[in-house]
């Protein structure tokens, strides 16, 4: 195994080793997070609408856990789908306004299932180049051919397509939002190509279910494309605060996944307890739109400050923001003097984001109050003078 302290060698001398941190949520101080007894401002935390700590879905898992028991024991497939599964898919897929739903244990094993049951060796997927690690894994597991396009440039995507004309089966897989990046994809440009090509088309809704759509439903729903998408996928870990993952889509395609789809067929259900917590935060998901309005007026004005101040936020508009430092060790550098000045966010470095592209990356919450982020920013501009992110 000597191989293996070498290569961390290297990976610590590029500043690019990753190491676990404890962190615990700050019960009483919403927005917060605390490490080694310190209280820090919470902004990489992707519990967009505040919902990870709320008393009704904390009671629901409580009570479930007391008449369910702690675990499934055993997939879906088996003896793992207990009954509040089945209410959850009913209230699922009349929230998406689709044929049928099915939940999966979380993102990850929905988008790697999903891909590699939907395409095989003679088929193709055009995939954005920045989507998410688990598409990208669901593509190699599925042994389709990889078709990468330039970020959300549709000029590349169609010559993608024009070339892989005459392939098996097609399937074009976006996230609606980019996670490390939070700009969103060109949902309605994607959905015409879809349409002249004949492919499938498949949305990762994981940063954007919850947020955008009046009831929470995401973006393709905001926009009224939720007919043009064929498979969409949407994860409980982030807005809705708990855990799991939902694929909404017909009847058709629910029933090939549940024949086709290995992670949902290999592995353990979730938890009962997940489950009915999840039916208790997606009904706060589709009442609360004042979460919604809350984290996006925070989320502008934190946008806009650092902008202002001269940093390179990307081009998004969501509750997620990039400042894109460039350099590895710089990046390390200015988390590491956040978290001296009480605030939590997370050098994001490569391969999670391509090379020369390291940032922090600042995400918002409902949770979060305006003094603080005002405050907040007043320190990431000092960090950014010190560190000549910034000049001026
Ligand atoms: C775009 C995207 N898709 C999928 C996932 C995976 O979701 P989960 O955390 O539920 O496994 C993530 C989470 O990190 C993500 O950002």
């Amino acid at each position: 195994m000597n191989w293996m302290e070498k290569e961390l060698e290297l990976l610590h001398d590029a500043s690019l080793e990753r190491c676990l941190r404890d962190s615990a949520p700050a019960l009483h101080s919403p927005g917060y997070t605390v490490r080694g007894g310190r209280l820090l401002l919470n902004l990489a935390s992707n519990d967009y609408l505040g919902l990870a700590q709320h008393p009704a879905i904390i009671e629901t898992m409580c009570e479930t856990l007391l008449t369910e028991g702690s675990g499934s024991g055993a997939s879906r497939l088996v003896t793992g789908n207990r009954l509040p599964y089945r209410g959850l898919e009913e209230e699922l897929s009349h929230w998406q306004m689709s044929e049928a739903a099915l939940v999966f244990a979380n993102g990850y094993m929905a988008n790697s299932g999903v891909i590699s049951a939907l395409v095989g060796r003679n088929d193709v997927v055009f995939s954005d180049q920045l989507n998410h690690a688990s598409i990208v894994d669901g593509i190699i597991l599925s042994r389709a051919e990889h078709a990468r396009y330039r970020h959300n440039d549709m000029d590349h995507l169609e010559a993608l397509l024009n070339k892989h004309r005459d392939k098996r089966r097609k399937l074009i897989v976006t996230d609606a939002i980019f996670s490390m990046d939070g700009d969103a994809a060109p949902l309605s440009k994607l959905a015409a190509l879809k349409r002249k090509y004949g492919t499938m088309l498949m949305v990762d809704e994981a940063h954007s279910g919850g947020i955008y759509g009046e009831q929470g439903q995401g973006l393709c729903f905001e926009l009224g494309l939720q007919h043009e998408v064929d498979v969409h996928m949407g994860t409980f870990s982030k807005s809705f605060g708990v855990y799991g993952a939902y694929v909404c889509g017909s009847r058709t395609l629910i029933r090939w996944l549940i024949n086709k789809a290995r992670p949902l067929m290999y592995s353990t259900a979730l938890p009962p307890s997940l489950v009915t917590g999840i039916s208790t935060s997606l009904a706060l998901v589709q009442a609360d739109q004042w979460r919604r309005e809350r984290l996006f007026s925070l989320s502008r004005l934190f946008r806009s400050s650092l902008l202002n101040a001269g940093f390179n936020v990307g081009r998004g508009d969501s509750p997620i923001v990039p400042m894109i430092v460039g350099d590895n060790e710089a990046t390390l550098r200015f988390s590491e003097a956040l978290e001296w000045n009480g605030i939590e966010a997370v050098a994001i470095r490569p391969p999670t984001v391509p090379n020369g592209t390291a940032r922090i990356r600042f995400s918002l919450t409902a949770s979060h109050i305006e003094k603080e982020l005002i405050n907040a920013v007043k320190i990431i501009c000092a960090i950014g003078h010190q560190l000549g992110v910034i000049r001026s």
